[in-house]
């Protein structure tokens, strides 16, 4: 393979990315001007992680990423389980336990135009790179959010809930977040109802009630979102799928935002205003607790089939 060809030295370990099935190192990694990754936002992509070598809700993160391919009529030209075995054999290269996995799926290249029907073949990206661990301070602390200006991109337009490459709506918001020194930014919808963080789901506590806003109001179906209500349930913790205004989060008992990577971070102020006592509250510990146990349990359900979704057999 070329990538050993070229010998292991030359390549910054601890970030390999696979295009088109070969490996690469940073400097390398090179996709066409012609791209319409490139030159429309025209893809769609994933982000997940691996605990312990082992990769994270990767079904899940498939499911939303065909459902995204669909919405765009953007057909995926590997399989999952060709798509699995090229995530797993950059994986095992990078060798790192705890890993980002980016899967990028280009509509491709081809002349200039916004008529998809000119590219003629998906270009597959997977980025793979050593995670450090998050910051102590976000979970302990807590962190401070925005409310953007900048509204959500409504579902009648550029569908929040399809995870395509276009973020321009995310990264404006996320510039404003900056520029305030928050931490990121909460998105409204045209009703004045929360949506979502730039790469999060927000969620409030009120009276004990878990809530967080419903597809409906405009956003991504977050995987770890789906996760905590499903846990929330399986412990009888009484949570909801419910539009809420500013107004309403401002007089939250509790606020947090959850992301893959990101897990649950306690929300403490929302622009300059404190959420409750301002410190990460006991029902959001409680709830990170949950996710972190439930993290734990799939690591060891996963090691048992690690063998098997690094090789997969050709017959299955
Ligand atoms: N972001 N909302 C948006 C707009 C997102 O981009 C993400 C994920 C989420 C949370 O989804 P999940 O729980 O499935 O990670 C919500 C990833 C982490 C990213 O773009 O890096």
């Amino acid at each position: 393979m070329e990538f050993v060809a070229k010998g292991l030295q030359g390549y910054f370990r601890i970030m390999l990315i696979n295009i088109n099935g070969v490996i690469t190192g940073k400097e390398d990694a090179k996709v066409s001007v012609f791209d319409r990754g490139f030159l429309f936002g025209d893809s769609i992509y994933e982000v997940t992680l691996t605990y312990d070598y082992v990769l994270f809700k990767l079904e899940e993160h498939f499911d939303r990423l065909w459902e995204s391919a669909e919405s765009l009529a953007l057909h995926i030209s590997h399989s999952r389980k060709e798509l699995t075995y090229e995530v797993n054999k950059t994986l095992k290269q990078l060798n790192e336990k705890r890993a980002y996995v980016r899967i990028i799926i280009t509509r491709g290249e081809g002349m200039i135009g916004l008529d998809p029907n000119l590219a003629s073949k998906n270009n597959v990206i997977i980025i793979c790179k050593s995670l450090p661990e998050n910051p102590n301070w976000w979970y302990e602390t807590g962190v401070e959010m925005i409310i953007a200006n900048i509204l959500r991109n409504p579902k009648e337009s550029m569908d929040p809930s399809i995870k395509s490459g276009n973020y321009l709506n995310n990264v404006l918001a996320y510039a404003e977040a900056k520029k305030q020194g928050a931490f990121d930014a909460i998105m409204l919808n045209r009703d004045g109802f929360i949506t979502e963080g730039t790469t999060n789901n927000i969620w409030m506590i009120k009276n004990k009630e878990i809530i967080t806003p419903p597809l409906g109001a405009g956003l991504l179906p977050g995987i770890t979102r789906q996760t905590l209500i499903e846990l929330a349930k399986l412990k009888n913790l009484p949570v909801s799928e419910k539009n809420f205004t500013r107004d309403e989060l401002y007089s939250a008992d509790e606020s947090f935002l959850t992301s893959s990577t990101k897990e649950l971070v306690p929300i403490v102020k929302i622009n300059g205003k404190s959420i409750g006592s301002a410190v990460p509250g006991p029902l959001t510990r409680k709830l990170h607790q949950i996710y972190k146990d439930h993290v734990q349990e799939c690591v060891k359900q996963g090691k048992n089939k690690l063998f098997f979704t690094i090789f997969p057999s050709d017959s299955d």
